[in-house]
């Protein structure tokens, strides 16, 4: 069975470069598509305790026939609960309810600046990571601005940044910024949810070129810019079909022409610097 490449984190540790995302999937259909996710390959599982699902993804990882280090889970720490307190009583109650020790990973879901707790919450996360009950640690949704500032503050740079990314939408300036400290880039709404891009005329012409399906050519750029990528799906097929773009290689020049896709109003997504939510 092909099985994904791995991306090194500066801590260490590494995680498989495609995963599965489960956000707007009901707890009891989790259960059953992460199982299917599993069977079909994936080893790396995106939620959070915001999705309500954790319960459901943690039920598929006792079920899978993998043993439990060959799986990699995220979750994510919600924006009510940046203090202190809040924050370590949250990653209690997501292992709960994943049954688990320890997460691979564990981030903060949104920087939310408005709220100005983003650097706490860093704070609290570090402590997390020290106590073991995430393995690595990282953030979601940062502006360059907020991501700078707990660097700076704590020393201790987020293993990851999970942003929106996709060619409608490819974050150059955040990924430039990501080189430069280490942080590895992983794409949320890497199919920009299921809209236009997926029906890109450039995306359909490499497809038919190729034989493969417009998802795959897509899910096929992240991985060769090196992006981490979670796409969700819970049709069968595409459960399926997503997983095989491991096997699809783009060449240099098809690269370039998904690269020139990118523009200033592709954001599908809620904005990082407005957040009120
Ligand atoms: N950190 C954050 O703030 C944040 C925000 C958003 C998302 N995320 C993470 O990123 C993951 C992925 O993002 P996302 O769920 O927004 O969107 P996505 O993965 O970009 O797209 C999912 C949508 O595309 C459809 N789809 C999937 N595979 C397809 C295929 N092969 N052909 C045609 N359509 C296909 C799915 O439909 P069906 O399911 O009906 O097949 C669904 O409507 C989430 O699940 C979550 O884990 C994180």
């Amino acid at each position: 069975m092909t099985i994904s490449p791995s991306v090194a984190f500066h801590d260490g540790h590494s995680i498989p470069q495609l995963g599965y995302g489960v956000w707007q999937v009901e707890n009891d259909v989790a259960a059953d598509v992460v199982e299917q996710a599993i069977r079909a390959g994936y080893r790396h599982i995106d939620t959070a305790r915001i999705y309500g699902n954790e319960e459901g993804v943690g039920r598929a990882v006792r079920a899978a026939d993998v043993p439990r280090e060959d799986l990699f889970i995220t979750t994510k720490l919600w924006n009510d609960d940046h203090d202190r307190d809040k924050a370590l009583a949250a990653i209690d109650g997501s292992l709960e309810r994943l049954r688990l020790e320890q997460v691979d990973l564990f981030l903060i879901h949104w920087a939310k600046p408005v709220q100005g707790k983003y650097l706490e919450a860093w704070k609290a996360m570090i402590e997390i990571q020290q106590a073991g009950k995430a393995r690595s640690i990282g953030v979601s949704n940062f502006p360059a601005e907020q991501l700078e500032e707990i660097i700076e503050a704590t020393g201790v740079v987020p293993a990851i940044h999970q942003i929106e990314l996709h060619p409608y939408f490819q974050q150059r300036e955040l990924r430039e910024l990501h080189a430069k400290h280490n942080i590895v880039t992983e794409a949320w709404s890497p199919l920009g949810s299921g809209g236009a891009v997926l029906n890109d005329p450039v995306i359909s012409q490499i497809a038919e070129e190729k034989g493969v399906t417009n998802a795959q050519v897509i899910i096929a750029w992240h991985l060769a810019i090196g992006n981490v990528v979670i796409p969700k799906s819970v049709t069968p097929e595409r459960i399926v079909s997503n997983f095989a773009s491991l096997d699809v290689s783009l060449t240099a020049e098809q690269v370039e022409q998904i690269n020139a896709l990118d523009r200033p109003d592709g954001r599908v997504g809620g904005d990082p610097v407005t957040c009120d939510f």
